[in-house]
């Protein structure tokens, strides 16, 4: 199937941009929303992020869908319709699609279209049976689901990775939300957690000694300066991010290193030295924090997979 002519197009205009980073930096503390770090050069480093020894998350994640596959399979039902919030490198939904039996369909919904097209245009080729239906969306919005020329029995929700801990506690209900929607009565929600642990591992995974999550925290201002109208000296702020026990987050951070002003569309923002403009948070979760968060949404845990050394989590939900 030729997955490009049924791609849906609803990418957020250059407008918008400016008007999120407008409005982040004049909050105080100032911040930026962390979906502009997914831009092509972004998105790559997100990749090269995933391959660094202290970055344990993508390895662990993909270890326990392979080694659950059978598991996942019998629980989620044959004919699904796979909705995917984000596309990343393909991996997992290579996995899952192998696994469930005879999936009807596939729409990963992600925001940066040059990520969305490789992955689609390589998995295309790999299922033939598994209709492709992209939308390049901003998926924290209400996107409108493609339907399959072949009829589903019901949809799967997929949002692996522990992407759901980059949303704040209201962001992340909304998403649950949605999820609830699109699952339906029939269908459920495969989501990937990362599970609290020492402080000591976590902020080495976020402070890689190559230094690629610092460069991928920086190229969101390269990335602004060309899409948002801004022009942050890039060279002149470095990444910081620490775990905080008390909300179970890392918590990313961009410095300026000097006092100075940065201009965005024509607006002039001042930063003192050190002062810390907050990019990113990554959640972590406990068994109990997990349940009574989608408690809140609707939804309730129906079976949950986690690897030997309970790093990492897979969480199968319902409606509740
Ligand atoms: C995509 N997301 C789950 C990553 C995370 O772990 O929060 C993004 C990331 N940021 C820095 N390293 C990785």
């Amino acid at each position: 199937m030729n997955a490009v002519l049924k791609l849906t197009d609803l990418q957020p205009s250059p407008d918008d941009i400016s008007g999120d980073v407008l409005a982040g930096l004049a909050k105080a503390p100032k911040q930026l929303p962390s979906k502009y770090f997914y831009d092509k050069r972004g998105s790559e480093l997100f990749e090269e992020i995933t391959r660094q020894p202290e970055y344990y998350l993508t390895r662990v994640e993909l270890a326990l869908l392979h080694n659950s596959a059978a598991e996942i399979c019998a629980a989620v039902g044959p004919r699904a319709h796979v909705v995917e919030y984000g596309s990343g490198s393909g991996h997992k939904t290579r996995i899952l699609l192998d696994a469930l039996e005879d999936p009807v369909a596939y729409t990963p919904i992600e925001i940066s279209f040059s990520a969305l097209t490789a992955s689609v245009q390589r998995l295309d080729h790999e299922f033939d049976d598994v209709e492709v239906l992209p939308v390049c969306a901003d998926f924290t919005q209400p996107v409108a689901i493609p339907q399959p020329t072949r009829r589903a029995d019901h949809a799967l929700v997929f949002f692996p990775g522990s992407t759901l801990g980059n949303f704040g506690e209201d962001e992340a209900l909304g998403l649950l939300r949605a999820m609830r929607q699109t699952m339906g009565d029939r269908g459920g929600a495969l989501v990937g957690i990362d599970l609290q642990k020492s402080p000591a591992m976590l902020e080495a995974a976020y402070n890689d000694a190559a230094g690629v999550t610092a460069a991928f925290t920086l190229n969101m201002l390269t990335r602004l300066n060309r899409d948002a109208g801004s022009d942050f000296n890039v060279a002149s702020f470095s990444h910081s991010a620490n775990y905080s026990v008390e909300r179970g987050r890392i918590e990313t951070f961009l410095v300026s290193q000097r006092a100075q002003t940065v201009t965005v569309q024509g607006r002039r923002f001042r930063f003192a030295a050190g002062e810390a403009m907050q990019v990113e948070y990554s959640h972590k979760y406990t068994d109990r924090g997990f349940a009574a968060l989608v408690a809140r949404a609707g939804l309730k845990v129906v079976q949950r997979w986690n690897d030997p050394r309970d790093w990492f989590g897979l969480r199968l939900l319902q409606r509740a």
